[in-house]
Formats: C-alpha cells, structure tokens, sequence
C-alpha cells in the first residue's frame, strides 16, 4: 500500500529535486495489457526509437506463437533470450528508459505482479476492438494499489474498432480513472486516416501502404484549418470537428500532478504494428513519466537523492547458463551512485557481497556496467544468495517494503522417481522456489515436499525444469490440499499450540515460516473461526 509520505511528494517537488541528477532522468516502466492487445509489438517499436534494436521482429515470437506451451519451453530453456528481454535499458529524447517486461501468461502472474513493484510508471495497451479485458484490468489494480501513474495507448486502430468516445467511457468507468485523450482517432480500419493531436493542433496522417514508415504529420492552424477539411473526406471531417469539440469540452485537461499521483491517465490512439502513434507515446513518457519516487521501506522511506546505494531484488533467474549453477537477481536501485565493485550488505543475514560484475540489459546484449543509478535495474551475478524481496544497501538497516508472495490456487505433491536423489531434488526445489517458478511447502510430519503454483502452465515448467537443470525425475500427484496460508500470531505460545494442535497440516515454506495447508476452503474457514488468535495471510511480504 502506498506509505503517505510517498504519496504526497508533487510532481513538481519531485522533479525539482532530481534537477541536475542523473536519477531524474531515468523512466523506469512496464507495459501492461491483456494478451495479444499488442504489448510485445509496442516494445520492439519503442526499441526501434530508442535505437536499442534495428529490425522489427528481433525482440521475440509474437502472439499465439508465443504462447504457445512447446514455444514457452524452448524459449525458457534457451535461457539468454527471455533474460535479455525481461529488462531492458535505451535513451531517447535525452531520457534513460528502463522497460521491464511482464510476462504474457496469466500462470506467471506473480512474478508480474513483483516486476510491478520495480516500476515507476506503467504504459497500459488496449485493443481498440475489445476495450477494457480481464487482465488489463487486473493489472491495472496492481498498479494502483502503488498508484504508479499509466499512461494508456489504444491499439489496433487500423482495425475496426469500437466507438473512442464509447472506449473512453468504457475506460473511466471499469477502472474509475480521470482520462485526458492527447489524440482523436479520425476513421478506424480500412477508414482510417490518422490521429489529430490535440494538444499541438496537428494531424498526424496514416499512410497503410507505408506500414513502418512513421506517419507525416500536417500542421493545422486548429481544427477550423481549410488544409484539415481539404486532406479529409467530408464525413469524417465534419465527425472529427464535431467530436474534438465534444472532447474537449468534456473531459480534464491534461494536468501532471494528477497524472504523476494515478488519478489521470492521458489517451493515445495509435497502431503499434504500423509504427503509428509511438513516437508520440515515447516523448509523452520522457515528458511526464515520474523519475523514480521515495521507495516506501522500514523504518524510513528512501529518497533517490539520497547519497549511500540501495535497492531491491525483484526478480531471480537461475541457470542461464546450464553450464554452470549461476543465477542472476535483478537489482532495481533506489538511491545512490552505485559503482562496480562496490561491497553491499544483504538485510537480514548480515552478509556483505562484492558486486564485481554488474549487468545492464540491452535489448539483445548485456553489458557489464561501471556504474548506475536510481531506477536502473542491474543484473548481479550469483550462486543463491539473493533472493526476491532482498533489500541491499551500503550498511544502514532498512527494508524495502512491499514485494508479496502470493498464495499458490493450485498445490501438488512431489514424487520422486530415484529416493537417492532427495537431496537434487530439495536443491532443485529450493532453487526454482527462489526465482518465483512455484512455491513449496515442506510438511512437518513426513517432510513430503508440497509445490505451489497460481497456474497449472508452472506446473509444466517446473517438471521440465528440473528433469533439464538437475536432472531428477519427478511426479507431481494430487495433494491432500487446495489451500495454503501463512500464520502468525500476537504471542508465540498461541502459534506454537496452533502448530501442535494441527501438525497434519503444518508445513515450512522456503524461508521456514509456518504455512498451514487445508484440505479445503471449508476447513480453512472452520479452523480460522476456532482460532481467532491465529492470523491466516494469503499474501506473505519477505521478512
Ligand atoms: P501481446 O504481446 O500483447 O500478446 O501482443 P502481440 O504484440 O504479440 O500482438 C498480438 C497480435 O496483434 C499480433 O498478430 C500482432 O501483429 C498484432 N498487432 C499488434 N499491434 C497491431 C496493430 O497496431 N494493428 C494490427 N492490425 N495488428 C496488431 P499475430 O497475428 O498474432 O502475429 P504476427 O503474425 O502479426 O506476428
């Protein structure tokens, strides 16, 4: 939840605060949308304008291809390629951009859920045809309990699309947000004929026989410009005049405080497939995104002003190279100058590391870097030692907050197919547990090993994986359970007669926190109303 202290930070203070520091400059975002809205699209456009990438296509298999289970394995396994798109670093327009990419399927929805927490703003994408969907919304309630500030780009407009007025209303209502369009579509599909900027009073025409060539833009001496009602076919002109009145009468201008604190979100309309509307979107983000904010932790919120590094791990993937058990922890910085090399202290375990071989990530390469900066997001090489949630600073002792794990919907027991190989496979587990692949659970009577996913794809990954990586062959069985909650309690004594009273479901997660396991959703809430000292969590924050 935001801290207040955070939130009350204006735009303008914050801004003035970062003048002049290499922090202000960083766009530290995320794209969020419903799949095949065009997120992946958009990104290898953005890359194209910020120079990152040189031919379209060079980003990653789109849409359904994707997706696709077999693709998702082979591009999983071919580790380098999903890494080096899951962050990304490029310039533009004098900003320093850091994209982080989410993952498409819902099954992986907790790990977008902590990237989410590694953002400072957020590019929401819709279809013009479809509106608001299920996951765009879901998404987007994750950025607002964070209230991360979206800007939206409607897609697709080269495709018959739903009404823009309708979409807008559709917009402000599902999500209960303030919208701004900065653009009206003029025609849609096969009409389509470009977007009239409403803030510079220019049209910006869509040529589809020029599918990557950025659109030419025509400047009108306002809407009432001969020039305007000439280039347009009479119909969708006199539509364009009457709606950009309508408009603009009836919605908020554009005001970046409001923007800057989640309440507004300003409209673009554009078609990422043919290159149309992007570089608008890419100098509204340089423009307006928020550098980073004060990072809410314990007991003070970090300002990135702040001289001493600190940062968080927000993500860990294991074994990019199978060659050698090595992981790399996603580092976002929160403050300081952080320097190659430099010694820093893991909160928690009192263990201080060298971070001689930082990573930038490119859109193809990585590199090693000398040196970052708030809202960069480093790769720090290591053999699992970091783990999600880790807060890493120069010596002070604060936490990072606000980095969940959610409770798995789905649990599976493990069963091994070699006994000899119990101790692989506890490392296997442990491993893919510390990147976020699956949860598990190890029960206090029988040490059976019980995994947890949100999607039944993870289960998937998780049996390939450690058949690749550890080679250890495993089923996965139904367990005796459907739900998994953290527990704690005020006193200890009334934790540990709950833990006694209920051994047949008590079980350790990775970090050796007290999880109970029931059989169901009935036995859960029986048990929670005869324990009311007992708090049952489906969310559990790093301790
Ligand atoms: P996602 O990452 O959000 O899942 O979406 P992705 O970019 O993969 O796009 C999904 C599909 O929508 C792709 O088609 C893509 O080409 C198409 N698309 C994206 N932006 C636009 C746009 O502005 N206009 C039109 N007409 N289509 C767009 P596909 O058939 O799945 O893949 P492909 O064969 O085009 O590569």
């Amino acid at each position: 939840m935001p801290d207040s202290a955070v939130t009350a930070v204006s735009a303008t203070a914050l801004d003035t605060a970062l003048a002049g520091h290499p922090a202000g400059l960083r766009r530290t975002f995320a794209i969020i949308s419903h799949p095949d809205a065009g997120k992946t699209t958009l990104t290898e456009k953005l890359l194209l304008f910020g120079g990152a990438i040189h031919v379209a296509g060079a980003v990653k298999a789109r849409g359904e291809a994707r997706r696709a289970r077999s693709d998702w394995m082979k591009i999983e396994q071919q580790r380098g390629i999903s890494v080096t798109t899951s962050v990304m670093h490029f310039e533009y327009g004098g900003a320093v951009f850091n994209l982080l990419d989410t993952p498409g399927h819902e099954d992986f929805s907790e790990d977008t859920y902590r990237t989410l927490t590694a953002v400072d703003s957020a590019v929401m994408v819709i279809d013009a045809a479809k509106g608001i969907e299920a996951r765009t919304r879901k998404l987007f309630e994750i950025c607002r309990l964070r209230d991360v500030p979206i800007v939206t780009f409607i897609n697709k407009m080269d495709r018959e699309s739903k009404d823009p007025i309708e979409l807008l209303d559709e917009i402000a209502s599902t999500l209960a947000l303030d919208i701004t369009p900065m653009s009206w579509p003029v025609g849609s599909g096969q009409n389509f004929k470009g977007t009239y900027d409403l803030a510079h009073d220019r049209m910006l025409v869509f040529d589809a026989s020029h599918r990557e060539r950025i659109g030419e833009v025509m400047k009108c001496e306002g809407i009432d410009d001969p020039k305007l009602a000439a280039a347009l076919p009479k119909d969708q002109y006199d539509k364009l005049a009457e709606e950009v009145e309508l408009v603009r009468g009836g919605y908020p201008t554009f005001d970046l405080d409001s923007y800057r604190a989640g309440h507004l979100s300003p409209v673009f309309f554009g078609s990422a497939y043919n290159n149309f509307g992007v570089r608008e979107l890419l100098d509204a983000l340089a423009a307006w995104a928020p550098p980073p904010r004060p990072q809410p932790a314990e007991p003070r919120a970090i300002a990135p002003t702040e001289g001493k590094v600190t940062g968080f791990v927000f993500k860990v993937q294991a074994n990019m190279d199978p060659n050698h058990r090595d992981r790399i922890a996603f580092l976002r910085l929160c403050s300081g100058k952080f320097r190659r090399g430099m010694k820093l202290s893991q909160m928690g375990t009192g263990k201080t590391l060298s971070v001689n071989s930082p990573i930038l990530f490119f859109a193809r390469e990585r590199e090693i870097v000398d040196e970052a900066w708030p809202g960069d997001i480093i790769g720090i090489p290591n053999h699992g030692v970091l783990r999600v949630g880790d807060t890493l600073t120069e010596g002070e002792t604060v936490k990072i907050t606000g980095i969940p794990n959610f409770a798995p919907e789905i649990l599976r027991r493990v069963r091994l197919e070699d006994p000899m190989k119990s101790k692989q496979l506890r490392r296997a587990l442990d491993d893919l547990a510390e990147e976020g692949v699956t949860q598990v659970f190890r029960r206090v009577i029988g040490g059976d090993n019980i995994v947890g996913v949100v999607g039944e794809l993870q289960l998937d990954v998780l049996k390939t994986r450690v058949e690749a990586e550890y080679g250890v062959h495993i089923d996965l069985e139904p367990a005796p359970f459907e739900t998994a909650r953290w527990i704690s309690a005020e006193s200890k004594a009334d934790l540990e007669a709950f833990m006694s009273a209920n051994r047949g479901g008590m079980s350790e997660d990775r970090d050796g926190s007290p999880v109970f396991l029931a059989r169901n959703a009935w036995e859960l809430g029986y048990i929670a109303e005869k324990s009311p000292k007992i708090k049952f969590s489906d969310i559990r924050e790093r301790a």
